[in-house]
């Protein structure tokens, strides 16, 4: 079944970010800056290069910091023009040139099936991807442009998963590959999802990450979904849904280089790795880490 290109894709953003108070009280966690560059901003750089032209973030109350994030601000933009200052000018401006940023909010925190059911109207009626802002995906590592494929070869539900160590499964999503599929393919034919299993119950190591490539159908089953895991409308339980009213679904093993920035200790070691590589900052940063490294009992 060959797909319609995906030209869309949805940013659950509604979350309170509690792991970031006392910050997050007035500072939406997507903002949350990786250097000087917003965690939220990468992901959507990762989906226009990936041929997404249309974004439609998930808001909740009090997170307007991030739509005019991405809002042109022609007062800023005239005052770094009269300083000259070229650079703060283009990375203000690339802001609004990289997709159509579209926002609807989401009233109460009901878990990410219910910050996608608010895509339906935006995804009318395509297929759509689903990026989660605290799943960094390192940029020399690709990740989507490959989901998309196997979503225009396969149709249904693509999802991005990682092999974690057993101890850490229950923090995810996790899938049942089909009989006889090969643990080493870059490609598995899932027939089974689960959210959040006991890691003895899990069916396989195998984690959903931040990346999903949903079909419209996702919207009829979530309707369907009753509160799972954590009393939240979950994702995994409606694509459960669609699997067993025989949706394929399909899972690209990643195997480079992801940051979760939704963790504290995570966190700091992403903004460590991206500082060390930072084009302006990185070859002081990185001989200064390593003095102070040394200098570590
Ligand atoms: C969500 C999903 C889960 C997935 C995870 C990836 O969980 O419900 O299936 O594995 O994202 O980060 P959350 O991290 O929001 O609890």
């Amino acid at each position: 079944m060959a797909s319609s290109r995906v030209r869309k894709a949805l940013i659950p953003a509604a979350g309170r970010g509690t792991r970031f108070l006392p910050l997050t009280k007035s500072v939406p966690k997507e903002l949350v800056p990786i250097v000087s560059t917003p965690a939220l901003e990468f992901v959507v750089t990762e989906a226009s290069e990936s041929g997404i032209s249309d974004i439609l973030v998930v808001l909740s109350q009090g997170k307007g910091a991030i739509a005019d994030y991405f809002a042109p601000n022609h007062e800023l933009e005239a005052a770094l023009e009269a300083k000259g200052d070229t650079q703060g000018l283009a990375s203000i401006r690339r802001l609004s040139s990289l997709a159509a940023i579209h926002q609807v909010e989401q009233l109460e925190p009901r878990g990410l099936g219910d910050a996608v059911a608010h895509g339906e109207q935006f995804a009318a009626g395509e297929p759509f991807a689903v990026l989660l802002p605290d799943d960094l995906i390192d940029e020399r590592d690709e990740l989507l442009g490959r989901m998309l494929e196997v979503q225009a070869e396969y149709g249904g539900i693509v999802l991005a998963l990682l092999d974690v160590p057993r101890s850490e499964i229950s923090k995810y999503g996790s899938i049942a590959p089909v009989d006889g599929a090969d643990p080493d393919a870059e490609v598995v034919a899932v027939a089974d999802l689960v959210e959040k299993p006991a890691a003895k119950d899990a069916p396989s190591t195998l984690a959903i990450i931040g990346r999903y490539i949903l079909p419209p159908e996702i919207f009829s089953a979530l309707r369907q979904t009753k509160p799972g895991a954590g009393g939240e409308i979950q994702l995994t339980d409606a694509m459960r849904r669609l699997a067993r009213s025989g949706t394929p679904v399909h899972g690209v093993v990643f195997r480079g280089r992801r940051y979760d920035t939704g963790d504290r200790l995570e966190y700091v070691k992403a903004v460590v790795q991206l500082a060390v590589r930072h084009p302006v900052i990185g070859t002081d940063f990185a001989a200064w880490l390593r003095e102070y490294v040394s200098g570590l009992e």
